[in-house]
């Protein structure tokens, strides 16, 4: 079966493209390049031994988005493609519901129109807002996210929703927690463009010298040790999951099919606990200084992977610290291209 992988060079969409490559999906990658580079798509096919299709493009372009379905006969998509990053979304919302929304809308009515079902949506624990109990589970109440990042993949949701329904179609909503890690080859990873965002990103550039010290968003958190605790999910791990839910929308009998999955790891971890992971890990010091809460933090979430477990016969196998030491392998590959 062929499927598209939108933002197939990205993060979590280079590690899921590995995966469906090894188990016999063809797949065609439409990726913009606005937060990914070319060369990953060689490190893919070095992993998985095969060279997906590759179409750079965004995806607002509907007619060149026609093309490709005119070119290939699709059988589904798996749709990464978005920007994610939480506080730009707050300065350009606009964009952030621009380019989430009208890439999801261009693909769904291709969808619509040549009748192909099996659509991918990645979604995000930030759905939940800060829960009322942990751990989340999908019955969990959605919350207004902060973000309009965290908008746009709710909205993404319900659009999904709608349009599974009117047209009988399948669809699987994944809902991330806090995906983390490498390729164990180190050649597939995350690359943050300038200053992460994000903790294990900058935990890693902190450990490397590229960042002086960690700023730990505040320890005066109702948690265990003050700090914020999440569910760091390894990405190998995460990507996994999109091709068991994948083959289960594919072996359905149901015309409608709308699945939802939380995908974590069902254990949460404090940020000293990440820090002091990944120094055991790799035998390395992260610096670190205690600052001021970040606005629009959420004090804790974890999630109840159960479902997934039960229904996608999925859980998550690798440890905090091994996910932790592939972060650091890759992040000496990308030094190691640099020099
Ligand atoms: N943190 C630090 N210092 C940093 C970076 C992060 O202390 O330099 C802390 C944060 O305050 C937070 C934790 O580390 O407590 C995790 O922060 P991340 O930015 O890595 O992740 P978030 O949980 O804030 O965000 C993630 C995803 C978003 C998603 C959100 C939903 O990156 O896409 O979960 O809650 F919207």
């Amino acid at each position: 079966m062929t499927i598209l992988v939108t933002g197939g060079l990205g993060y979590i969409g280079s590690h899921t493209v590995v995966e469906l490559l090894k188990n016999n999906f063809q797949v065609i990658i439409v990726d913009d390049l606005s937060n990914s580079e070319k060369f990953i798509l060689d490190s893919i096919e070095k992993v998985a031994g095969k060279r997906p299709v590759f179409f750079p493009f965004d995806l607002k372009r509907k007619e060149l988005l026609s093309q490709v379905f005119d070119a290939y006969q699709i059988d589904g998509c798996i749709n990464f493609a978005a920007y994610k990053a939480v506080g730009e979304s707050q300065e350009k919302p606009l964009d952030y519901y621009e380019n989430n929304l009208f890439s999801l809308i261009n693909i769904l009515q291709e969808f619509k129109v040549r009748n192909i079902s099996n659509f991918i949506f990645s979604s995000s624990c930030t759905v939940y807002g800060q829960a009322d109990e942990q751990p989340i589970d999908e019955n969990t109440p959605l919350k207004t996210p902060e973000s309009s990042y965290g908008k746009t993949k709710q909205m993404g949701e319900e659009i999904l929703k709608d349009f599974a329904t009117a047209h009988q179609r399948k669809v699987s909503l994944l809902r991330y927690f806090n995906p983390i890690g490498a390729h164990p080859t180190a050649l597939l990873g995350e690359l943050p463009i300038g200053v992460p965002n994000n903790l294990v990103p900058y935990v890693t550039q902190t450990a490397s010298g590229i960042r002086e010290k960690l700023n730990i968003w505040g320890n005066d958190y109702e948690t265990e040790d003050g700090t914020a605790v999440r569910d760091y999910i390894y990405v190998v791990d995460l990507a996994k999951a999109h091709v068991k839910a994948l083959q289960k929308l594919i072996a359905s009998n149901e015309d409608t099919v709308i699945d939802i999955y939380n995908l974590g790891t069902g254990k949460g971890s404090s940020v000293l606990e990440v820090v002091e992971a990944f120094e055991t890990a790799n035998d390395v010091k992260v610096p670190y200084q205690i600052c001021e809460r970040r606005a629009g933090d959420i004090t804790i979430a974890y999630a109840n992977a159960d479902k997934a477990e039960k229904e996608l016969g999925w859980k998550a196998e690798t440890s905090l610290e091994e996910a932790l030491r592939t972060t650091w392998e890759w992040q000496k590959y990308l030094e190691s291209r640099n020099s």
